[in-house]
């Protein structure tokens, strides 16, 4: 998925949402399943009022925090569209203003390695390192034969694409009914496909900003892995990409997820150095 977010946020890639990969400057990531032993304890979801609508005044200038999929608890932070880059001393106001509101820990979306300095002054710490990869959409591998047809999704494949997403990555990382929603609305214009219809089996959504495109999200059921599935997905929405002209592709996967990362080289990614990484701090004072 996904550093920085973008205004339409949310938008996990572009967007500031790590879940699909929040990115900086409105670049779409897509992100993945997260090592369990990475991933800070969560404390238990308080029983309180939403606060979706008091997050918003947590935001600064240059920075604006969302709710994590439907945890109170934890706040996602993006750089607005356009705006400047935040220093250490803007992130700190922006912390204790979270912690005011009730939020105890704040996760940024996928940053380059400058994005991450004054997160890191700020006391950010390194919760996930992410690969980043790219394709130039020149020379595009078959597409294999599998036995399910990709086809496209509707409103109503909502909820089975989302219980694949569930089977295929850690809890943290699982889209839920928003992040979905900021992931198809990330980008200009965005292709969701599933595969199958009882059950769905997989799904993948690529989402297209003029001549660059960002595979937001894939996910393969995990009993039906090794079938060509996600390889089929993924050159599903390279093809696509390219027929809208489109120049490049790009992705983000979590170090040490080797069948992603497997997956990609073989369909003709290619690493892109410094890579990214996923900040966290808790807003204690
Ligand atoms: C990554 C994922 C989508 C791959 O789906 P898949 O349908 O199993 O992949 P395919 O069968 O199309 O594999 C195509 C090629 O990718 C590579 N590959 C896929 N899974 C692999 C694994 N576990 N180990 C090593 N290589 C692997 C192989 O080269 C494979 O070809 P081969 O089977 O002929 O050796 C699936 O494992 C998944 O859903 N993982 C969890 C969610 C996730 O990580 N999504 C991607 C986030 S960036």
């Amino acid at each position: 998925m996904t550093s920085g977010g973008d205004e339409r946020a949310g938008r996990a890639a572009a967007t500031d949402d790590p879940r699909v990969a929040v990115t900086a400057r409105g670049l779409p990531r897509l992100t993945d399943r997260v090592d369990a032993a990475d991933v800070p304890p969560l404390p238990r979801v308080p029983a309180r009022a939403p606060r979706r609508t008091t997050l918003a005044a947590v935001g600064t200038r240059s920075l604006r925090v969302a709710a994590w999929r439907e945890r109170d608890d934890i706040a996602l932070v993006a750089t607005r569209s356009g705006g400047r880059a935040p220093d250490p001393a803007e992130i700190l106001r922006l912390v204790a203003a979270a912690h005011d509101a009730g939020v105890t820990r704040l996760v940024t979306g996928a940053l380059t390695p400058g994005e991450q300095a004054p997160f890191a002054a700020a006391g950010f710490t390194v919760h996930d390192r992410l690969h980043l990869l790219s394709h130039d959409l020149r020379d595009l591998a078959p597409t294999p034969e599998v036995a399910f047809r990709i086809r496209r999704a509707g409103r109503a494949d909502h909820a089975a694409a989302l219980a694949v997403d569930a089977r295929a990555f850690e809890p943290f990382w699982r889209l839920d009914r928003v992040g979905l929603r900021d992931a198809l609305g990330a980008t200009a214009s965005a292709r969701f496909r599933v595969l199958g219809s009882d059950p769905i089996v997989g799904y993948a959504v690529i989402g297209r900003s003029g001549d660059r495109g960002y595979l937001q999200r894939l996910a393969v059921d995990p009993g039906h892995r090794r079938q060509g599935l996600g390889a089929a997905l993924v050159l599903d929405g390279l093809r696509w990409l390219r027929r809208r002209w489109a120049t490049s592709v790009v992705v983000n996967t979590q170090v040490g997820n080797d069948a992603a990362l497997s997956l990609y080289r073989r369909l003709g990614f290619v690493l892109e150095p410094g890579g990214l990484c996923v900040l966290t701090r808790t807003t204690d004072p």
